[in-house]
């Protein structure tokens, strides 16, 4: 190793403070440091070469190394680095956000920037709060969301968060926050003492129970349901067909905005630019992030309905909420040019095409004792292990953590796939590749996944 590589590494346990992460599993080892990407490929330190299974982290749609992306942003740093959007625009942002309202689905026209995915989640919360004020129904402020879905880490989007484990430590959380079931169908029976729904079924029991959280919480006191199109923590959950329907109903018969939290869905994670596009449903409010600068550089948004606009009109009233790199000109910038290249390359077609393919390579893997469940939608998979096939029996916490934490991980990583073994839910492996990833890095993701899951089964 290079002087400067051992600098780096020494920096990096001397002084960084890694997100979601315990260090001690550093004490003994280097913290994998990761150098140069391109394509669907990243590079550590010592020029080991991984496959991006996980674009980042559900980010890096367009794949690593884009010369056109880090132009866009020099370019714009040149002309004008930095102005806010607090009583000011710039080209750039309202570019975008033109670019992005012609975009989405309805009349969702009103885009709001933030920073990150967690701000705009944090922003939707706030919005429906001061809206129902503003509209005559200020009871109205409490939120649904599903459980173990993850939707971010500022207090309010903490709060919205259906992981107990995340929140235990930060309690008091935002009040008025309330938790429903997901659309795990894999696990239907269990979550709804019913045998054998179909999904349909299933579909319609889970939407169905928004409907009874409303009317327990009382309707004149909720603002807002968060979903993601696909859920993501608990791996991959999709909509059974009709849930988004069926919940689009029950918001309107209650006057319940219905926030559909893209951070990972959009931008063509599911083959389509937004989430519900995939799924046929319009929300009142997008949340999004992520993969609009598939990540040379950080921006997030919330983008509301028209109508949730309306009240903003009046002569003394403003939404009084914003950040100050909120909509950053160079992050604009790049998310502009990351559009032109979703549409010079057809991405969306790609990922619509290559879908099946992606979708049979993972079912292949089902043959192994350890694989229960694989499911998921576009270029977003995940893939349930169970200890028992036949029972869907899962692991217990001590083999849990043995499993996921002491072996797969790093196996994987080793084996040359970056990808994310996550125990957020039952034990599952999250897949995302960039979205210019096609057969080839298929295949290498399959037989890493096949060799390393059998190792883990034989270690059990
Ligand atoms: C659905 C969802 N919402 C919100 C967030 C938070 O986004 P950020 O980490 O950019 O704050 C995430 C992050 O993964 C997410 O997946």
């Amino acid at each position: 190793m290079t002087q400067p590589e051992n600098d780096v590494l020494k920096a990096a346990q001397d002084h960084l403070w890694l997100h979601f992460t315990r260090h001690s599993a550093y004490q003994q080892s280097e913290i994998p440091t990761i150098v140069r990407g391109e394509g669907s490929y990243v590079y550590d330190i010592h020029g080991k070469r991984y496959l991006d299974g996980l674009a980042g982290l559900f980010v890096v749609q367009v794949g690593h190394g884009r010369q056109e992306l880090a132009e866009a942003a020099a370019k714009q740093a040149q002309e004008l680095a930095f102005f806010p959007l607090w009583s000011y625009a710039h080209p750039k942002a309202a570019e975008l956000a033109q670019r992005l309202a012609a975009h989405t689905p309805g009349e969702l026209n009103r885009v709001f920037f933030t920073t990150g995915g967690g701000e705009a989640v944090e922003t939707a919360w706030k919005l429906a709060k001061q809206y129902y004020k503003l509209v005559g129904k200020p009871l109205k402020h409490k939120v649904i969301s599903r459980q173990i879905a993850y939707h971010g880490t500022p207090q309010g989007a903490l709060s919205i968060t259906g992981i107990p484990a995340f929140k235990q430590m930060f309690e008091p959380l935002v009040p008025g926050s309330v938790r429903v079931p997901n659309t795990n169908h894999y696990r239907a029976d269990e979550i709804s003492g019913v045998k054998g729904m179909t999904p349909e079924e299933y579909g319609r029991w889970a939407a169905d129970r928004v409907a009874r959280a409303i009317e327990m919480e009382g309707p004149d006191t909720v603002a807002a349901v968060f979903a993601e199109p696909v859920q993501n923590a608990g791996g991959c959950f999709p909509p059974p067909p009709g849930y988004f329907q069926r919940l689009r109903e029950i918001c309107d018969e209650y006057d319940v905005l219905l926030v559909s939290d893209e951070v990972i869905c959009a931008f063509g994670r599911l083959g389509t630019m937004f989430g519900g596009q995939k799924f046929d449903y319009v929300p009142d409010i997008i949340t999004c992030a992520k993969g609009m600068t598939s990540g040379y550089s950080p921006i997030g948004a919330m983008i509301a309905h028209e109508r949730l606009f309306e009240p903003f009109k009046g002569d003394d009233t403003m939404f009084a909420h914003g950040y100050t790199f909120g909509g950053h000109p160079v992050s604009a910038a790049v998310a502009l040019a990351n559009l032109d290249i979703f549409e010079r390359e057809d991405l969306l077609g790609h990922v619509t095409k290559n879908e099946p393919l992606f979708k049979q390579t993972l079912d292949a893997l089902r043959d192994l004792p350890i694989v229960g469940d694989v499911r998921g939608s576009g270029y977003f998979w995940g893939i349930e292990l169970v200890k028992d096939k036949s029972t869907k029996e899962t692991f217990n916490a001590e083999e849990s953590e043995r499993l996921l934490r002491g072996f797969l991980s790093k196996a994987l990583f080793d084996a040359g796939l970056y990808c994310r073994a996550d125990d957020r839910g039952d034990p599952v492996i999250q897949l995302s590749p960039p979205l210019v990833a096609g057969p080839e890095e298929f295949d290498e993701i399959g037989s890493i996944l096949r060799n390393v899951l059998t190792e883990a089964w034989a270690r059990l």
